[in-house]
């Protein structure tokens, strides 16, 4: 069985990328006499352009480790995907066209929500695709889990640690900004994780009085420095009120560089205590898979290149109770898995004390 595979990552990148890729090529070359793979560069760009290299399985050795993605990554937005780029080019056609023209049997799509929303266009255009649940914001629908979200949390974690123990000589509040623009779990695990005391997310938009309350509560019991670990998309209930223009308005408008920045000035102007803002942004993206992904992007890889072998196409691999198996793309398209605020994480977050704001 002679197979010609197309691989390429899309989107935002995350250290997992390259061990998800080595677990399809390994489980590949292990497993069918003769396989090529074909890495488009920079996502869906090198589709669209032919942009790609022609693989061997030494590109895929010693990269397990390595963060990044050894085929380049961009964001190429879904709702541009049906707009003629800058020369008048089709991009769907294009890569549709790339895909006939290399005799691919299938197309393997690493990406988050916005890049299987594409391999699902593309999969209803006729195309053989495979999709890879990656991002380090774990809000793919369907999989409990995504690659990259553990690493993310790991550095997540290690930033409010290192956090807590000058909060704690300095008698400050600190605030730690996490990842996540729509979704709130890496906030909500990091915070849980590195003893945040409270925790603000996208989901559960917060009254910055009650925050205030629960820094004075802490104070009242000697507890002179308090940590907040808040989402890149924490959303005041006033802003939660606000019509989608108003809140784009309210944005351009603010003087702060991001929410953080604002709910700590809201902090000092209530509770006259000292505040201190820390970002870790894209380094949450940075550095090695940690040892689950590892495991994770492993298996998922492996589960991929067995749907290849048995001709299973226009799905998402994903994991469910630990066990490695696929849905269709076209029913995990589009939607987000976010925190419920009702679920049994932050019950059990609000149990130990932890403050959501609202
Ligand atoms: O989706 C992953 C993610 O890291 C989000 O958590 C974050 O909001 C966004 O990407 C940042 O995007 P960019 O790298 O384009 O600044």
């Amino acid at each position: 069985m002679a197979l010609n595979v197309g691989i390429l990552t899309s989107g935002g990148d995350c250290q997992s990328l390259n061990a998800t890729m080595r677990g399809v090529a390994k489980a590949l070359y292990t497993n069918v006499k003769d396989v090529k793979i074909i890495g488009f560069l920079d996502g869906y760009k090198g589709l669209m352009y032919e942009n790609y290299r022609v693989m061997s399985p030494s590109d895929f050795s010693g990269i397990l480790t390595e963060g990044g993605t050894i085929l380049g990554s961009s964001r190429q937005p879904f709702k541009m995907m049906t707009v003629p780029d800058e020369n008048g080019l089709d991009k769907v056609k294009a890569m549709k066209s790339t895909y006939n023209k290399l005799k691919l049997d299938c197309l393997v799509v690493l990406g988050g929500n916005g890049s299987q929303k594409t391999a699902n266009l593309l999969s209803q255009e006729g195309l053989n695709v495979i999709g890879l649940p990656k991002t380090i914001d774990n809000d793919l629908w369907g999989t409990d889990i995504t690659f990259g979200f553990e690493s993310a949390l790991n550095v997540a974690t290690n930033a409010i640690d290192c956090i807590h123990t000058t909060a704690a000589s300095h008698s400050r509040v600190f605030i730690v900004e996490v990842m996540g623009h729509k979704v709130g779990w890496l906030t909500l695990h990091a915070g849980i994780a590195g003893g945040a005391d409270i925790i603000l997310l996208p989901e559960i938009p917060y009254d910055i009085n009650v925050v205030a309350e629960a820094i004075r509560q802490r104070e009242k019991q000697g507890k002179l420095f308090s940590i907040l670990a808040v989402a890149e998309g924490a959303i005041s209930k006033e802003t939660a009120a606000l019509s989608k223009k108003e809140r784009k308005k309210k944005a351009e408008q603010s003087v702060y560089p991001s929410i953080a920045y604002e709910i700590g000035a809201d902090i000092t102007r209530l509770t006259g205590q000292e505040v201190r803002v820390t970002v870790p942004g894209h380094m949450q993206r940075g550095g090695s898979p940690c040892p689950y992904d590892r495991v994770l992007s492993s298996r998922l890889g492996a589960y991929a290149a067995g749907m290849i072998m048995r001709k299973e196409f226009g799905a998402l691999v994903v994991s469910q109770n630990d066990v490695i198996t696929h849905l269709p793309l076209s029913e995990i398209a589009g939607k987000l898995k976010v925190v419920d605020p009702e679920c049994d994480i932050i019950q059990q977050a609000r149990m130990i004390g932890i403050s959501f704001g609202d």
